[in-house]
């Protein structure tokens, strides 16, 4: 699989910086049409039995059996290296699982940690990119940046924006093309404490508002908790916990059933809250 940067440089190169060029739109996240049919998904976007990944001899994923419903969001959880991003990977066909069955919605976008904005190209290009010629007539880049809260930034160049707006008009990118699903790779990990809660309002308005069905992978309890419908935890290659959360959003973060929730996923995740002073 090539990286990125590699795609980047070369189409840079070459000028194969043409929406058309798949391996470029896969890599920004935009491409369609790379899952298995979605004739027999029903009401799910994603539907997998007992998928496995090994790398070799290793196995980073056994036995993961899942299933998203339409307009439902799932946080999931893991500590670093227990494979949520192979199966986001695995999810938006950027990988290939080693067995097991998987059923993905086909029209998903995917948004990962790094805005993934091509530099050389405005805004308006960068929300466009990996659209068809009819799809890029049809759409409202306009709309989709006034909801990210970015209208007057059409013409801007990548270089230009925060950290924070960047990351905002890689949502404007997913969202234009009205995903059925949504898979976000811990979108606002980079950003910083403030930011970081603006940008979950910011999705939640935006879920809310086109209803798509969400994976949002995070490593922050806090912001699963704040933002899900259901929050599972990967360990040792399985889905270990799944929890319905029922609370209205906006979500109390002081509030009790909160702070038991965060401990619960605090424990599953290995960390303890508990801590006792120094007595020398
Ligand atoms: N292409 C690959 N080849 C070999 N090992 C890989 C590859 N991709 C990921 N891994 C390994 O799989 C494990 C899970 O990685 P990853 O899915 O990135 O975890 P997470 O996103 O939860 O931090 C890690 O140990 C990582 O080194
Ligand atoms: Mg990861």
């Amino acid at each position: 699989m090539a990286r990125t940067s590699d795609i980047l440089a070369r189409s840079h190169d070459t000028g194969l910086d043409r929406p058309e060029v798949p391996e470029l739109a896969r890599a920004v996240g935009v491409t369609e049409g790379f899952a298995s049919d979605r004739t027999t998904l029903g009401n799910d976007v994603i539907s997998l039995v007992n998928v496995q990944k090994r790398f070799g001899d290793r196995t980073v994923l056994k036995e993961i059996n899942l299933n998203l419903k339409k307009g439902e969001f799932i946080a999931l959880l893991g500590a670093s290296g227990s494979g949520k991003t192979t199966l986001l990977r695995i999810l938006s066909s950027l990988e290939v699982a080693t067995t097991g069955s998987l059923e993905v919605a086909q029209n998903r976008s995917v948004v990962f940690q790094e805005p993934r904005l091509l530099p050389f190209r405005r805004v308006r290009s960068n929300v466009l990119l990996g659209l068809s010629k009819t799809d890029r007539n049809r759409v409202d880049v306009g709309a989709a940046l006034a909801e990210v809260g970015l209208a007057d930034h059409i013409n801007a160049w990548p270089k230009s924006l925060s950290g924070g707006e960047a990351q905002r008009i890689a949502l404007a990118r997913a969202l234009v093309r009205a995903p059925d699903l949504l898979l976000l790779d811990e979108p606002f990990a980079a950003l910083d404490a403030l930011t970081r809660i603006k940008m979950q309002n910011l999705v939640l308005k935006l879920w809310e508002q086109h209803k798509p069905g969400v994976l949002f992978i995070t490593h922050d309890v806090e912001e699963a908790i704040v933002l899900a419908d259901r929050v599972l935890v990967l360990k040792q290659g399985e889905l270990a916990v799944d929890i319905e959360l029922k609370a209205d959003r906006p979500r109390d973060r002081s509030s009790a059933e909160f702070r038991d929730i965060r401990k619960i996923l605090l424990n599953h995740l290995g960390v303890s809250e508990d801590y006792e002073f120094s007595k020398g």
